[in-house]
C-alpha cells in the first residue's frame, strides 16, 4: 500500500469550477459545448494520516468524513453528504487499479455550492488528480476526466456527461473551450479582450440528485434510438421537428458551432443572440429553466448584458452573461441593486475570468483558493 510518511509535507491540488457559455444538455448526446473554467476553484490538501483510512474535513461544512482507503466504504453511507465524493473518488481509483493512501484531507472551495458552476465536479476532479499523483500513477487528462465522472456517478447516482470534468482538466488561461463530446477533443479559443463574463445566482439552489436530469437524458436517448442514430449529434433538425427535447439538442449543437465560428472570426455581435436563443430552447423545448432563472436573464439584458442564459443543467442555480468588459461592474451593480430592491435577501452576482486547469498547487500559492 502507498502511504504518506508521518513527516510528509502537506500537498494541495486544485480544480476549477466552470460556466458553460453555450451548449447545455448536449454532452451526453455526443454533441458540442463551449465552457470556460473559472477563477474559482476547489482545493484539496492532503496531509499525513491521523488514522487508518481517509479523514476529510471541509472548510465550509461542519463534520468529519471517514472513508476506508481500500474502497470498501459505500458512498451512499457517508455523512455529511459531500463526503460521498471522497468515497466515490476512492472507489473509482481503486476500480481503475490506482491505490489510494490513507491521509487527512482538507477541502476548501470558492465555487458556489449547488449553483450549476460544477462545484461537485471540481471536488471530484481535485480528488482524483490528488490520488493519482500521490500514487505515482499519472493519467492522461481525458482519462482523469472519466475517472472523476465515475467518482461522481458513484457518489450521487446521477448519470452526468463529461462537460464539467473535461473543462476542469483541459482549461487554458485566457481561453474558452470548444469541446467535442464525441471525439473528446478540445479547441481552446481566446476570450476576446473586450468581453467579460458575469454570473448571477437565481436565488434558488439546485441539486441534480432528485432532479429530472436523468429523465431528460433517458428521453433523448430514446429519441436517438427511435431515429436509429448513435446520438442526436447525427440527427437533422428536420428529423426532430416534432420532438421538443430532441429539437433542443440538435438546435443547441448548431448554436454552439455558430458561437465558436463567431468567436474565432471576432464577430462578437452574434454571441449574445445565440445565448438568448439557447436559453429560450432550454426553457421552452428542454423545460429545465425556472422563473428565477428566466428573471435573472431578463434583468441582465435590461441592465446592458450582451447575452445571458442559464448555465449547466438548470433547475435552479446560476445564469451566465457576456458583457462589454468595461461595463461589467456597472451591469453587476445594477442587477444586484434591482434584486435587493425586489426582496432578494443576499443577491449573489460576480465577474469570472478564465481559470487554471486542475493540477497540484505550488507551495508558494498556499492552500486557499482565489475568489473567496
Ligand atoms: C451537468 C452535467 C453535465 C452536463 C450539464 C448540462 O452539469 O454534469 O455533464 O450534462 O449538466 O449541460
Amino acid at each position: 500500500m502507498v502511504s504518506l510518511p508521518e513527516t510528509a509535507v502537506p500537498r494541495t491540488w486544485r480544480a476549477p469550477g466552470r460556466v458553460n457559455l453555450i451548449g447545455d444538455h448536449t454532452d451526453y448526446q455526443d454533441g458540442w459545448c463551449l465552457p470556460m473554467a473559472v477563477d474559482r476553484e476547489c482545493r484539496v490538501t492532503v496531509a499525513a494520516p491521523s488514522g487508518p483510512g481517509i479523514r476529510a474535513r471541509s472548510a465550509q461544512i461542519p463534520g468529519v468524513v471517514e472513508v476506508a482507503a481500500d474502497g470498501a466504504t459505500a458512498p451512499s453511507t457517508v455523512e455529511p453528504p459531500w463526503g460521498r465524493f471522497v468515497a466515490g473518488a476512492v472507489a473509482a481509483c481503486i476500480a481503475a487499479g490506482i491505490p489510494v493512501a490513507p491521509g487527512d484531507l482538507t477541502v476548501t472551495s470558492t465555487v458556489p455550492l449547488g449553483s450549476g458552476m460544477s462545484s461537485s465536479a471540481a471536488l471530484a476532479v481535485a480528488l482524483v488528480v490528488a490520488f493519482t499523483d500521490l500514487a505515482g500513477a499519472p493519467r492522461d487528462r481525458t482519462d482523469l476526466a472519466r475517472l472523476a465522472q465515475d467518482a461522481e456517478l458513484r457518489a450521487t447516482g446521477v448519470p452526468g456527461g463529461l462537460l464539467d470534468q473535461m473543462t476542469a482538466l483541459h482549461a487554458v488561461p485566457g481561453h474558452v473551450l470548444l469541446l467535442d463530446c464525441r471525439t473528446l477533443t478540445v479547441e481552446p479559443i481566446p476570450l476576446p479582450r473586450a468581453l467579460g463574463v458575469v454570473v448571477v445566482h437565481s436565488g434558488r439552489a439546485r441539486t441534480l440528485v432528485g432532479s429530472p436530469y436523468a429523465e431528460r437524458r433517458a428521453q433523448v436517448e430514446a429519441a436517438a434510438a427511435h431515429l436509429g442514430v448513435t446520438a442526436l449529434r447525427d440527427a437533422t433538425e428536420d428529423q426532430v421537428r416534432d420532438d421538443p427535447r430532441a429539437r433542443h439538442v440538435v438546435t443547441e449543437n448548431a448554436r454552439v458551432l455558430a458561437f465558436a465560428d463567431a468567436l474565432r472570426a471576432g464577430r462578437t455581435g452574434e454571441l449574445g443572440p445565440l445565448m438568448l436563443a439557447s436559453h429560450a430552447s432550454l426553457r421552452d423545448d428542454y423545460a429545465v429553466s425556472t422563473p428565477e432563472l428566466d428573471r435573472a436573464v431578463d434583468l441582465l439584458m435590461e441592465h446592458g448584458a450582451l447575452g445571458a442564459r442559464l448555465t449547466g443543467a438548470g433547475f435552479g442555480g446560476c445564469v451566465v452573461a457576456l458583457v462589454q468588459r468595461n461595463h461589467g461592474d456597472d451591469v453587476l451593480a445594477k442587477v444586484t441593486r434591482t434584486l435587493a430592491a425586489t426582496g432578494e435577501a443576499d443577491p449573489v452576482a460576480f465577474a469570472v475570468r478564465p481559470g487554471l486547469p486542475a493540477a497540484e498547487v505550488t507551495p508558494s500559492e498556499g492552500a486557499a483558493p482565489p475568489g473567496g
